[in-house]
């Protein structure tokens, strides 16, 4: 639990000192605090460039293709009692099913707590679910703010969401190898190649300290003992995938950590994923 879950109540009896009480409790009065936070960081907001292009966008983006959601999967919130990102990642939710009418929020983590899925079902009607069943002519947008990786190969993989507001998929190529991320996360590799990833591979130098890399030797080479690395093909499988073109829109006013909501919407963009 972060220093974040506390909040200072001066109680008349503890004059001075004031009495620290646990905010993701499930009382009444947290209950109540908590609609209180929620609604004053919706107004916040509601005021941010972000989330102004986040609408626009999707629905330019749906008018254009002929689309109406009519739910949105919300996995890796965290919890908005006791987090400061999740709840204004909670108010961008909110926010996105109102002005894009869209009815049925289903939402899942398991950080929530009691007054997390009360606050969501009560006050925001929202359906909090582990297993979320879609029928055929579901029309879902999954949304995954700062999701782990390993949990967006695994719903890409089993679910085959067609829309999804999260993380930029191109950024991991950073992190990883291409090689090495096509063969630990290939869906998200697939999608990040998509988006015409440019991996970050050395063109000279030393050589790597995994086996991805040839060594390449030509013979003016070998005489002068330098070693020269062509970077890996990967060969992504399309054929046995749902998806086989892409389209992404990013967000980058999300990246101003100088707001009330700092890091909240980083690094977030929409991707499309086309048969
Ligand atoms: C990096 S945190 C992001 C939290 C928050 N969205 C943020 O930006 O600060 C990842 C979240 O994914 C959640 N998570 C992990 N496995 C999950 C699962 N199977 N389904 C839904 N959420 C999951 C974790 O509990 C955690 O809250």
């Amino acid at each position: 639990m972060t220093d974040d879950s506390f909040v200072t109540l001066k109680a008349s009896s503890k004059k001075k000192s004031g009495v620290l009480v646990d905010k993701t409790l499930n009382t009444k009065e947290n209950y109540l605090k908590l609609i209180e936070r929620f609604n004053s960081r919706l107004q916040l907001v509601k005021s941010a460039d972000i989330y102004k292009e986040i609408v626009d966008s999707l629905k330019q983006f749906s008018d254009k293709n002929n689309i109406h959601w009519n739910s949105i999967r919300c996995l890796a919130l965290g919890s908005p009692c006791s987090e400061n990102q999740a709840l204004f990642q909670l108010c961008l939710l909110h926010l996105i099913a109102n002005d894009c009418k869209i009815k049925v929020i289903s939402i899942y983590d398991p950080v929530f707590n009691d007054l997390d899925r009360k606050f969501l079902q009560q006050e925001l009607k929202f359906a909090v679910e582990k297993e979320y069943v879609r029928s055929d002519n579901d029309c879902c947008c999954y949304y995954m703010p700062h999701s782990p990786i390993s949990l967006l190969e695994t719903i890409i993989s089993t679910e085959k969401p067609e829309w999804m507001l999260t993380n930029d998929f191109t950024l991991y190529s950073s992190k990883y190898t291409e090689v090495e991320y096509y063969d630990k996360y290939p869906y998200c590799a697939r999608i990040a190649n998509l988006h015409n990833v440019k991996t970050q591979l050395p063109t000279t130098g030393e050589k790597p300290d995994n086996d991805d890399f040839e060594v390449v030797v030509s013979k003016r080479s070998q005489r002068k003992k330098t070693k020269q690395f062509i970077k890996p093909i990967v060969k992504y499988d399309y054929d046995s995938c749902y998806f086989k073109s892409s389209t992404k829109i990013v967000y980058l006013s999300g990246n101003d950590s100088n707001q009330p909501w700092d890091y909240s919407f980083s690094d977030t963009s929409f991707t499309a994923l086309y048969k």
